[in-house]
Formats: C-alpha cells, structure tokens, sequence
C-alpha cells in the first residue's frame, strides 16, 4: 500500500459547539474527538507520519492526546483559518501523499482513510480523492437575500467530508498560488480544483459526519456507542 502522511486539522476555536474550548479536546463516549481520529490512522496501513495542526496556545495538550492514544505525531499550531492550519502541517510532510483530515470528524475509520489513499495512488492523473456522501436533501443556490437562483440535480450532488487524498506537492502548489482564499475556502480540494486538478469523490457513510453543534455531538455519540457495541 502507497505511504501516506496524516494531516489533522485541529487548530478550531469550536464556537458552534459552544464547549467553553476547542473542540478537538471535547469528549464522546469516552475519548476526545482528536483522538478518535488518531486512532483510526494508527489502525491505517501506509500512514508513516501523522501531524496535527493544534489549537496554538494548547500545543502540550494535544501531545498529551497523542500520546495517550500511543501515537506519535507532530504538533504545529494552527492559523486563523482551516486552509492555513493545514498550509502549517504540510510543511512538516516528507512523503509524496498526504491525507487531510479533520479532527471534527470522529467516526472516520482505518477502511475509509486507506480508500482515499489507495485510490489516489492508482491513478497518476488524478490530483486528489475526496471521501463524500451523496445528499438526501434537495439543495438550492440563493443570492445573499435568500432569492433562489437554481436547483441543481440532486442525485449529482456530494455532501463532502475528509479524509482527502493528495500529492503533496499539488497541494503545496495550490495553496501558494491562492494566498488570498484561504480564509475562504471550506476544503482542501476547492484550491486543487482551481488550480486544474482533477478531483475524484469516493463515495462515504453519511455516518462521518462532522461535529459542528451540540445537536451533530449527540448523534455521534450515538453512533460511536452503536460502532463499538457499548
Ligand atoms: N480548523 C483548524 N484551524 C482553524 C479552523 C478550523 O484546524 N483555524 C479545523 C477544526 O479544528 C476542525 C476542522 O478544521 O477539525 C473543521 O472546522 P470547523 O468544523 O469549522 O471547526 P471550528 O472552526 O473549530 O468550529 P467553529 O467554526 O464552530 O468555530
Ligand atoms: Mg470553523
């Protein structure tokens, strides 16, 4: 199987979930969010380093997780957006792929980070893979006065996750050539995709979803609870 690095975006404030702190360090069924993740690449084949974009003022805390979890990782701190905590971790990456994830993502497992991977190294023109559900809800584009515009076909349409394959220099590239959208964009592939590069969904459980209110961290809990028959 190819080696891939694991970079994790951590770097979050959590201000939707409303925890009074990051919410990588917030607990479901028994383990923080962080380190469900670092659990899930541990079990990973081809994953040879993991670096993880840590809340900056909390760098000790999230070496604690990783060594709790008995993984060993880098820590590098965050920036102000997601897009520049992930810029952080990969200058800390030394192999040709890289699989970014999101600690907000606990129910990520070891098949679905492989996958991405596999899948990527397969195909040499292919610049990234992204783990992604198809949508059940009908989707519509408004204008910033909530005046609909259009309603795209559903069955063509992807709620996207991570984890997200790619070649670590096409993703080096690409966030060098768009400084300015970094507070923009909401995932790695967005500035890929703008640079050229052909993007490839892998479809994903809706089941890894991503903790963003109080509401998404019941339902994972439920679901973790569920994955691990307790
Ligand atoms: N993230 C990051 N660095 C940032 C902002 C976000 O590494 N400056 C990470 C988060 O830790 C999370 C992922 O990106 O794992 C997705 O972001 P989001 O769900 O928005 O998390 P938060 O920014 O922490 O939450 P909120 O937007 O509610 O404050
Ligand atoms: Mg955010």
């Amino acid at each position: 199987l190819a080696s891939a690095t694991a970079v994790i975006a951590a770097a979050g404030s959590g201000e939707r979930l409303g925890a009074g702190g990051p919410k990588t360090f917030v607990e479901a069924h028994g383990r923080s969010l962080l380190a469900w993740s670092l659990v899930a690449f541990k079990a990973a084949e081809g994953i040879e380093a993991i670096v993880i974009a840590g809340p900056p003022r909390e760098q000790g805390r999230v070496f604690e997780v990783a060594e709790r979890a008995g993984v060993e990782a880098t820590v590098v701190p965050g920036g102000d957006h997601r897009s520049q905590s992930v810029a952080n971790a990969l200058e800390a990456v030394r192999t040709d792929l890289v699989v970014v994830h999101d600690a907000a993502r606990p129910l990520v497992t070891a098949e679905l980070i492989e996958q991405v991977v596999a899948r990527l190294d397969r195909d040499p023109d292919v610049a990234g893979v992204i783990a992604a559900a198809p949508v059940t809800d009908t989707i519509k584009e408004a204008s910033v006065s909530r005046r609909v515009l259009r309603t795209p076909e559903r069955s063509r349409m992807w709620a996207v996750q991570t984890p997200q394959a790619f070649r670590t220099a096409g993703l080096r590239a690409a966030i060098a050539e768009h400084p300015d959208d970094l507070g923009i964009v909401t995932d790695d592939a967005q500035l890929v995709e703008r640079s050229g590069g052909e993007i490839l969904i892998h479809q994903a459980s809706p089941d890894n979803l991503k903790v963003t209110t109080p509401r998404d961290l019941k339902i994972a809990e439920m679901l973790l609870a569920e994955r691990s028959g307790t």
